[in-house]
């Protein structure tokens, strides 16, 4: 069942291994361990710098820079338009700049890779509409999405280990879906199929995850319990956040970046944000 995604001759970049952190400092707290090969011992997970993407001539992305840094928690809010998602397209992969650089850690050049491998590298992306496997359980799902894992995959050979049981009954707690492990995918609420991909991705260990407006269409109570998720795994993973629910983005704000025509209009607190009067003009004040 699991041959879809299996692709043993990728060997691009070899997800590193376990290696409980010798560089110390912050990079010791990422869920995935990391190699030497991305290096986080500045504090920074992602380097974006001067990115440019254009459509037809159109700027969607304009000179764009800004920083996360290891296990931060960031919010990124502003107008419909303003580049938010052709941003996540550029950091994943998807989406090649006309111009400009982007670093995973130190030195790890994210241009010069391919979308599977920066995935493998350790950063996941959770797109607005929920993409679970509907047929199948939530166990089953989880299970998918760690035997996605090449490292996962390595030690247990199509068959979970005790190890891999935890990290989905453990993930299965965080997401809340522990009562609901048995049921199939499509019988979820629509909140609880986000909260389930995002547990797929959690599954993955990423150092980096990327949440395109995560609580779109959620009720409000699903939007409370989303907001608790994403609080418990600052520090342990970088977080990218990307809403327009502003009630959302002031239960969880700590650095709040606003883009406006593809570059970075204002950044800080919310409450610095919220204050600037270009913000207030562009988006919040409407
Ligand atoms: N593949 C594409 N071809 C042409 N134009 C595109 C493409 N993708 C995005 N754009 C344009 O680039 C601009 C930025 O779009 P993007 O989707 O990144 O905005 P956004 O900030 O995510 O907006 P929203 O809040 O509505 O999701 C928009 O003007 C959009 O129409
Ligand atoms: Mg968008």
């Amino acid at each position: 069942m699991y041959q879809v995604v299996m692709d043993e001759d990728e060997a691009v970049l070899e997800a590193p291994e376990q290696q409980e952190s010798a560089a110390g400092g912050q990079s010791a707290s990422f869920g995935r361990v990391v190699s030497d090969e991305v290096d986080f011992s500045h504090g920074v997970a992602l380097y974006v710098d001067e990115v440019t993407v254009a459509f037809d001539g159109f700027r969607a992305l304009n000179a764009l820079s800004l920083t996360i840094d290891a296990g931060e928690l960031r919010c990124i809010i502003g107008p419909n338009g303003a580049g938010k998602t052709t941003m996540m397209d550029v950091i994943t992969g998807k989406t090649p700049p006309d111009a400009g650089r982007v670093f995973f850690g130190q030195t790890f050049d994210l241009l010069r890779l391919r979308e599977p491998d920066i995935a493998r590298l350790g950063i996941g992306r959770k797109f607005q509409k929920p993409t679970v496997f509907e047929a199948m359980t939530v166990f089953e799902n989880l299970e998918l999405a760690l035997a996605a894992d090449k490292r996962a995959r390595r030690s247990i050979a199509w068959r979970l280990d005790d190890a891999q049981r935890d990290r989905i009954a453990q993930t299965v707690e965080l997401i809340r879906l522990r009562e609901h492990a048995d049921r199939l995918a499509g019988e979820l609420s629509h909140g609880q199929k986000q909260w389930l991909e995002i547990g797929m991705l959690l599954a993955q260990e990423p150092v980096l995850l990327l949440l395109d407006e995560p609580v779109a269409g959620m009720t409000d109570e699903e939007t409370e319990r989303t907001a608790e998720l994403l609080l418990t795994l600052e520090g342990k993973h970088s977080l990218v956040v990307v809403e327009h629910d502003m009630a959302f983005i002031e239960r969880i704000a700590r650095k709040v970046t606003v883009l406006h025509e593809g570059s970075v209009l204002a950044e800080g607190s919310l409450a610095e944000v919220q204050a600037d009067e270009r913000v207030i003009e562009v988006y919040l004040g409407r």
